[in-house]
């Protein structure tokens, strides 16, 4: 028997793969249809205290290797999101809450809010590539890092993940205040920052000029960083950036990550994704004598 079975903090979990942020995670029903796809989480769409439109549209653009995209953190707000929580958990579908902010104050408030609606566990997004005043301008400063996941960690009793960005040199120090700050794991990577211009038009694609690329292309970077990061911290790390077979979450396992966040993925494999790679991975595990998948998880750094 193939045990694919992990736990994160006390985060228990049927399989090591997870919805990522930002992909059809708006709205219960959708959460749910990818849970009943094979998914073992499901991480929510970025949540902030206001309602935001978002960016004017082009706000996506398919590339040659990669999506890019800029939504500007479309969200209904903390209070109008609890519907779709609650919703959820009618189904005992483990929900991570992902919440941005600008400060301290409110992250602590919305991861307080998510808790009280039923989140499983809070994904702090301190790495969105272009929104001005949130994610990366916060998650470039260790010492703020450090103090918002603290002040979250203090007001909160589920497990804190901070999600960091591959937009920096100083990765595995951020990775480190967090860890500092008593997160209970560390998701890498994040969109990198990145730009597509129309040649006909000579403008860059996207409304907001500047996005995050995310899908194939970015693999090989987000490896780095979980390997990276998992050398020099004592934490979990879950791996996210350009999975869509079992072999690309395997290497993510390899470089150290204990789990595997999906989205661009779902585009080009479509929802059972989850299921196709759950199968991938029991597939070469068989073939290579394993039965526990936490016997692999940062094989390739010894
Ligand atoms: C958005 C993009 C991100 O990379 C992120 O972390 C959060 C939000 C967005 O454009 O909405």
């Amino acid at each position: 028997m193939i045990n694919l079975a992990t736990q994160i903090g006390s985060l228990k979990l049927r399989n090591p793969l997870m919805l990522a942020s930002g992909i059809m995670d708006e709205d219960a029903g959708s959460m749910h249809k990818i849970f009943k796809s094979g998914a073992g989480a499901i991480v929510t769409k970025s949540i902030g205290l206001k309602q935001r439109e978002g960016y004017p549209n082009p706000t996506v653009v398919e590339l040659e290797h990669g999506i890019l995209n800029a939504m500007g953190l479309p969200n209904p707000g903390i209070k109008e999101f609890k519907t779709e929580i609650i919703e959820l958990k009618k189904s005992k579908i483990p929900v991570i809450g992902s919440v941005f902010s600008s400060n301290k104050k409110e992250f602590v408030e919305l991861s307080k809010k998510m808790q009280e609606y039923g989140a499983d566990a809070l994904e702090l997004n301190m790495s969105c590539p272009h929104a001005k005043g949130y994610g990366l301008e916060i998650g470039s400063d260790p010492k703020l890092v450090k103090e918002i996941t603290s002040n979250v960690k203090k007001s909160t009793d589920i497990p804190v993940f901070v999600k960091i960005s591959p937009n920096l040199m100083n990765i595995v120090e951020i990775a480190q205040s967090a860890e500092k700050g008593k997160a209970d794991a560390i998701v890498a990577i994040n969109t990198v920052k990145a730009m597509k211009i129309d040649l006909e038009l000579k403008i860059p694609v996207l409304s907001n000029k500047i996005g995050g690329y995310s899908g194939k292309a970015i693999k090989p970077i987000g490896i780095r960083c979980v390997y990276e990061i998992s050398k020099n911290v004592n934490i979990p790390v879950i791996g996210v950036g350009g999975v869509t077979t079992g072999e690309d979450a395997l290497e993510y396992i390899m470089a150290g990550a204990s789990a595997v966040q999906i989205g661009s993925g779902i585009y080009y494999r479509g929802i059972d994704i989850f299921t196709k790679i759950n199968k991938e991975i029991e597939t070469w595990m068989k073939n290579h004598n394993y039965t526990n998948l936490s016997k692999l998880v940062g094989v390739a750094q010894k």
